[in-house]
């Protein structure tokens, strides 16, 4: 496919941004810049933005004792100046609160309404306020919410309901015919375990305004002959209104109530990166959804994992949270960027400590990576009195270890295999491959003791085996560059040109605390 289409969740703006919400965008980000560089700029969009309605939001207003606006407007620059300083890439932002979006969202309910795909009904059930999530008897014990564990409130209320339960059998029957559809597999086969255990109810799609106004008013009040003529009005459902903006960002409907989007339709590679607590919305509201607006589906929605400390959740009153700049603070923006691609596989739950940031720090990056850039520049200082030399790469011949990293070269450092072609998006298998080569150049340097050359005057094999690690560590600034945009510029800065440029170390290693 000639374009791309990538997005992350829209973050709650309750709270300051943690590592865990950097992870999803840096690996975006990443995503992002790599298509950038196969497809052409213009090929690419990357949305994200933030999720800025609902019960949370309102609760932190009201502690911070701001209108809900004001306190979102508060928050939202946190978010925007992290993703600067993390190099995020962003092409647009969206923002619940903006007409663009309201307006949309309104239309969903409207086109979804004619459709007969809504209907009106009295509920009366068990509620998490704090989850913003209707209980059945069946599912709860104890009055207690079953995710949070915090006690559930009887209600009774007129709302509106979607008719989830009406696409059950069609989004199993989607799923079963799409492997790509939700990744990883481990997750697309919970699903489908799910689906297959539960019958589908509909979902509650709004919320009576006397007990939460904070949110995308419904566009249609109550017939005026249905029973409920003086039910109150309503405003939106806090996660149907959130995962709207994927598709409210990037088109719109004519009069008809036809979707069009440069980014939304057949021709463009659409994914869509959550993590795995958010996967039940994306993995079936969504698509049924977008089946029951007549909207194409994303090619993938894949969950990641969680980042945990000492294996428990971050969480304020545990007083755990990381925030990303302290990390960038210490460690440099790419290396906090490399730690989270490359130290757990995208899919997995991974433990975030400084000690083991620091340890892959001094081995991978200071040790393997910075140090075959700098002895290579050293090398063609000393010899070459900084030119690099020439040679025809490809048609030079080399001893047995410059052979098997010239072949290498040219297969381990595309790193089209690992996060390109298929859906795996395998980060950190990118990375390992990427790092094979380089240990392959250090373990070349060592092993031909480029010193003996020179003793023993062999300039033409001292020239190739030099003009070999030029390539390689050329070859690697270009494939790293998706991942650290910084170090690959400053690695094409100093070796990429005819003539070097030496600055300083890009890793001087780090002592530990
Ligand atoms: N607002 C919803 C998403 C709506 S999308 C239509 C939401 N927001 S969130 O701010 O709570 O979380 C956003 C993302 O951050 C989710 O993908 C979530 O999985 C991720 N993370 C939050 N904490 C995390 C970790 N500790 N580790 C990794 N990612 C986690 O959910």
């Amino acid at each position: 496919m000639k374009k791309f289409y990538i997005t992350t969740p829209i973050y709650y703006v309750n709270a300051k941004p943690h590592i865990g919400h950097s992870y999803t965008s840096i690996a975006a980000d990443c995503l992002a810049r790599y298509n950038r560089r196969r497809l052409g700029k213009d090929n690419v969009w990357f949305l994200t933005g933030t999720d800025e309605h609902g019960q949370k939001i309102q609760k932190a207003a009201d502690e911070a004792k701001l209108s809900p606006q004001e306190f979102v407007d508060k928050i939202v620059p946190q978010f925007k100046d992290l993703w600067k300083a993390l190099d995020i890439s962003y092409d647009d932002f969206i923002r619940t609160t903006e007409e663009r979006h309201i307006k949309f969202v309104q239309r969903v309910f409207d086109i979804l309404n004619q459709k007969g795909d809504i209907y009106e009904s009295k509920y009366e059930g068990w509620y998490c306020t704090p989850c913003e999530t209707f209980w059945t008897e069946l599912q709860i014990t104890n009055s207690l919410c079953p995710d949070c564990k915090r006690p559930l409130e009887k209600i009774s209320e007129t709302n509106y309901f979607f008719r989830l339960s009406k696409y059950q059998d069609w989004l199993v029957k989607y799923i079963g015919e799409h492997a790509d559809f939700i990744k990883p597999a481990s997750r697309r086969e919970e699903v489908l375990s799910f689906l297959g255990h539960n019958k589908l109810t509909d979902l509650c799609i709004s919320r009576p305004k006397e007990r939460l106004s904070w949110g995308i008013p419904l566009p249609f009040p109550p017939e005026a002959d249905s029973p409920q003529a003086s039910a109150p009005e309503h405003v939106a459902y806090v996660w149907f209104d959130a995962l709207i903006n994927y598709i409210s960002a990037v088109g719109s409907f004519d009069e008809k109530g036809n979707y069009s989007s440069k980014w939304w339709q057949e021709d463009v590679n659409v994914v869509q990166l959550i993590g795995k607590d958010i996967l039940r919305h994306h993995a079936v509201y969504w698509p049924i959804m977008l089946e029951a607006l007549g909207i194409r589906q994303p090619n993938t929605v894949f969950a990641h994992g969680w980042w945990l400390i000492a294996d428990t959740k971050m969480s304020k009153s545990r007083g755990n949270v990381v925030n990303p700049i302290d990390i960038v603070n210490r460690f440099g923006i790419d290396s906090y960027r490399y730690f989270l691609l490359r130290d757990v596989p995208f899919g997995l739950d991974g433990n975030f400590s400084e000690e083991s940031v620091t340890k892959r720090f001094n081995d991978d990056l200071a040790n393997d990576l910075g140090n075959l850039l700098y002895r290579t520049l050293t090398m063609v200082e000393k010899y070459y009195e900084g030119n690099v030399p020439g040679l025809d790469i490809k048609n030079a011949g080399f001893d047995a270890n410059g052979e098997q990293l010239k072949k290498n070269l040219f297969i381990k450092v595309d790193i089209t295999h690992a996060i390109g072609a298929n859906s795996d998006l395998n980060f950190s298998a990118a990375l390992t491959g990427i790092w094979e080569v380089i240990n392959m150049a250090n373990k070349y340097v060592e092993e031909t003791k480029p010193w003996n050359l020179v003793k023993e005057g062999k300039a033409e094999e001292l020239k190739k085996f030099i003009r070999l690690l030029v390539e390689v560590i050329r070859n690697v600034g270009e494939a790293v560059s998706p991942f650290m945009p910084r170090t690959a510029e400053s690695i094409i800065e100093q070796i990429g040109k005819d003539k070097i440029n030496k600055t300083n170390p890009l890793f001087p290693r780090i002592e530990r605390k």
